[in-house]
């Protein structure tokens, strides 16, 4: 009974709380901020101060994950082209893709949001360090994008966006673009059909081109949600890696659009046996006569816009040409690798020689295997149909295929499934 009354508990009164220990990198000064030990780094234009050695979780002081710089170089890059004028990073957390925006785009306003106080903290000293003007808020982002309305939405959360949709819908102007970023890619892959379903009201399963699947799952979703509200959300770019889905849509008004985007939305009848699939509902496998496991509905149209690709190429390759001009010894010609070891201070050039080609390479890959149906993973099909595979590049010129971002080992083609299983060796 002593210890219970130290504790500040009688029989019948609640517990105190026991204080949760606060690990030694952060120390509290008042319930609201923390101050935690951060470095400086530099992505793109900004330079940024980020917390130092805690771990990537979501339990991180403010989360800083340097293996998103892809994504945020490429969608630099996009509002670069769009230029919208109101721009919210609703989950901005050290508010690096809501200051490398405004480094893209000074004409926009552009709006920082999270809702943990010690990230706005973070996210306006950053603002402060780049010289650059932004507005923050400390919202729960639901409630920000039902206050106002934007022309350009980022969407960058912990796990599925899902939860965010409806306001997104609400908040985004007429032909503005919401970018939406999800993480949980075991449901959307396949591996958990039924958080699948729950969360995103589709029939998944484990199949071959399992990533792919889990990339038009996230876009079917969305444009189901935003069609609620006779909303066209058109997909102009599109892409997986490694841990993440990423989605850029132009939304459109008008139940005419949307109903025309619906069109391109069926079920896709998919073979264990040997991973015959096609468009529709089958009762048996044409090829082998097994089983068959429907999947979807789901969108089957094109994940990326052509002429946006070649839209992002053209800014691309423009971004390399000023940093080649600019890079000193340089000037005037291409930049080698062994030129910016060399060079001091260059890291900066460096990241970004070598994530330019990678980011190109990625796009036009992108780009050619749109209007084509899902990849096939051709180790998996080899060993379900018991044959030898030769090279990818002589199966891709047999069957006037494509390569894929999703997979090395994919490839795409509109051929027949007999015609591809013959060709494979
Ligand atoms: C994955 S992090 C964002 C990373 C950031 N966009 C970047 O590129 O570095 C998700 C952020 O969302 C914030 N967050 C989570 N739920 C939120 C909500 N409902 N409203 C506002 N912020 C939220 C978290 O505090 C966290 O900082
Ligand atoms: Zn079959």
């Amino acid at each position: 009974m002593r210890n219970a009354r130290v504790l500040g508990w009688m029989p019948g009164t609640k517990p105190a709380k026991i204080p949760k220990r606060i690990p030694m990198n952060k120390k509290k000064i008042n319930s609201n901020s923390i101050i935690m030990k951060t470095k400086k780094t530099k992505e793109g234009n900004v330079e940024l101060y980020v917390p130092k050695g805690e771990e990537l979780t979501k339990k991180a002081s403010v989360f800083y994950n340097p293996e998103m710089k892809f994504d945020r170089y490429l969608s630099e890059v996009i509002v670069s082209i769009v230029k919208p004028k109101k721009i919210c990073d609703c989950l901005g957390a050290s508010g690096v893709r809501g200051l490398r925006y405004k480094s893209v785009s000074r004409g926009s306003e552009v709006v920082v949001n999270d809702k943990n106080p010690s990230a706005i903290k973070l996210a306006e000293k950053n603002a402060k360090l780049n010289k650059l003007k932004i507005r923050t808020e400390k919202k729960d982002a639901n409630i920000l994008l039902e206050e106002e309305m934007f022309d350009f939405i980022d969407i960058d959360p912990f796990g599925s966006p899902i939860f965010f949709l409806d306001s997104a819908a609400n908040s985004i102007k007429n032909n503005g673009i919401v970018a939406i970023t999800a993480t949980d890619t075991g449901p959307l892959s396949g591996t958990s059909p039924l958080t699948c379903l729950r969360r995103y009201g589709i029939k998944s399963s484990r199949v071959d081109f399992s990533k792919e699947l889990g990339l038009r799952i996230l876009i079917s979703a969305t444009i189901k949600n935003f069609a609620r509200y006779d909303m066209a959300f058109n997909p102009i770019f599109s892409y997986y890696k490694r841990h993440y889905f990423r989605v850029f849509g132009k939304v459109e008004r008008g139940a005419g659009r949307t109903n025309n985007l619906l069109e391109n939305f069926d079920y896709l009848s998919y073979c264990y046996n040997c991973g015959f699939r096609e468009r529709g509902i089958l009762d048996k496998c044409k090829h082998c006569k097994g089983k068959i496991k429907l999947l979807g509905s789901i969108y089957l149209g094109d994940f990326a816009s052509k002429e946006f690709c070649d839209e992002i190429l053209k800014k691309w390759w423009a971004k390399v040409k000023d940093i080649q001009e600019k890079s000193g010894p340089t000037r005037g010609q291409s930049i080698t690798y062994s030129h910016l070891i060399r060079q001091k201070g260059s890291e900066e050039k460096l990241e970004s020689y070598l994530t330019l080609p990678n980011i190109s390479r990625f796009v036009r890959i992108i780009k050619e295997e749109q209007e084509f149906p899902p990849y096939y993973e051709t180790h998996k099909i080899c060993k379900w149909n018991k044959k030898k595979l030769r090279r990818i590049d002589e199966l891709l010129d047999k069957l006037k295929g494509k390569k894929t971002h999703f997979t090395p080992t994919g490839i795409k083609t509109k051929k027949s499934f007999g015609e591809f299983i013959r060709n494979l060796s």
